[in-house]
């Protein structure tokens, strides 16, 4: 075990597409939360962590002492990767100094877009040109490793809006790039305007025109495309999210987090007070309804599933009749004894996994 996610559930406005379990307007409850991911942190066995990912919500939010204060309570290896998700707002670069000094030492950064109307229409809080400010501020502060967050198939983003995107990215070159496509959720603002006909989903072609030229010009840029959604510097694929892909067991600390743990999966609980009120009572504080047993045949499936993602390494070749469907419907191929998605298997991945579902 030397995986560790910690959520970090506040934020100070919600996206009007986003369904991530947060509270709004609760920044009173951080340093009592901090605690209480400090105190779950010992309900399991002490493990030396190669890789920290603070995700949200809005990690930034909790602020370098608290930051510090969570790490200086766990065991985080040497040369461990240490990330915290943050948004684009008014930090100044002694914020990223001391961020670094409480030992983050990778930056995602939620850009989603530098184009102002798009950022409105999606609900979030800043704009593009504090999102530039932001990241130079890291860089600033010395910071080394910076991914950052971009979407597309936004309602009423166009095709010339992403190559302005990036434009940007090519002139500011982070490490590292993960790019996800609009998923419309139940329950968001979204979902009501579109049902209440104030906003249409994009074009299903533009939206992969966008996708294809998005690939296009980064991999042109010298990122490797390693996984559907991330792009990298050599040397800057992400650590911790690797892990995920590789199946690899982790622990989830934080309301509603997920964890793999000693062969099951399981969630947090997401009531607050319920989750504090377990901790309290020295009980890791899962749902249990959420507990799943991952037996073999599951960990195989897994593996298959979440491996070929993995472009540039996909799985190792096993003789098998889906595979051999989808070699010849051109959605994978054979390299070096691996099986991996082809092109046209990257646009269509979601063909290949449910054949092995
Ligand atoms: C867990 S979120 C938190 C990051 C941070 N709070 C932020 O918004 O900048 C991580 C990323 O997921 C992506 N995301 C969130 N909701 C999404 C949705 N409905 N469809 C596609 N991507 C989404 C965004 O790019 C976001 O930056
Ligand atoms: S997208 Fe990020 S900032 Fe916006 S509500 Fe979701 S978690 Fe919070």
């Amino acid at each position: 075990m030397d995986a560790l996610y910690i959520h970090i559930p506040f934020c100070d406005k919600k996206c009007f597409y986003c369904d991530f379990w947060t509270f709004i307007n609760m920044g009173h409850e951080i340093d009592r939360y901090t605690d209480y991911i400090i105190k779950e942190s010992r309900l399991y066995p002490v493990y030396y962590y190669d890789t920290v990912y603070f995700g949200g919500g809005t990690p930034g939010l909790i602020g370098a002492d608290n930051f510090a204060k969570i790490l200086s309570a766990l065991k985080v290896k040497e040369n461990a990767e240490v990330t915290a998700e943050i948004n684009p707002l008014n930090y100044s670069t002694e914020d990223f100094r001391n961020y670094r000094k409480a030992g983050v030492n990778r930056l995602s950064i939620g850009i989603q877009s530098f184009q102002d109307h798009v950022l409105k229409t999606a609900g979030r809080n800043h704009n593009g040109t504090q999102a530039l400010e932001t990241y130079r501020k890291a860089r600033e502060a010395g910071f080394e490793n910076i991914t950052v967050d971009l979407m597309f198939g936004i309602p009423g983003q166009t095709l010339e809006d992403v190559y302005n995107d990036i434009k940007i990215i090519k002139e500011i070159s982070p490490d590292h790039i993960s790019v996800y496509s609009l998923i419309w959720e139940e329950g968001t603002l979204f979902w009501k305007q579109r049902e209440n006909g104030l906003i249409e989903e994009a074009d299903i072609d533009l939206e992969a025109r966008m996708y294809e030229t998005i690939i296009e010009e980064l991999t042109k840029d010298g990122y490797i495309h390693y996984e559907i959604s991330n792009f990298a510097k050599p040397g800057k694929k992400a650590r911790h999210n690797t892990k995920y892909w590789e199946n690899k067991e982790f622990i989830g600390l934080g309301v509603n987090s997920s964890s793999y743990y000693n062969d099951q999966r399981y969630k947090n609980l997401k009531n607050l007070y319920k989750y504090y009120k377990m901790i309290d009572n020295k009980e890791l504080p899962i749902d249990i309804s959420s507990l799943e047993n991952v037996d073999r045949a599951e960990k195989e499936k897994m593996k298959i599933i979440l491996g070929l993602r993995l472009l540039d390494t996909g799985i190792p070749y096993f003789n098998d009749s889906r595979v051999e469907k989808l070699f010849g419907n051109g959605l994978l191929k054979k390299e070096n004894n691996r099986i991996i998605l082809t092109k046209k298997g990257v646009m269509l991945a979601n063909e290949v996994f449910v054949e092995f579902i």
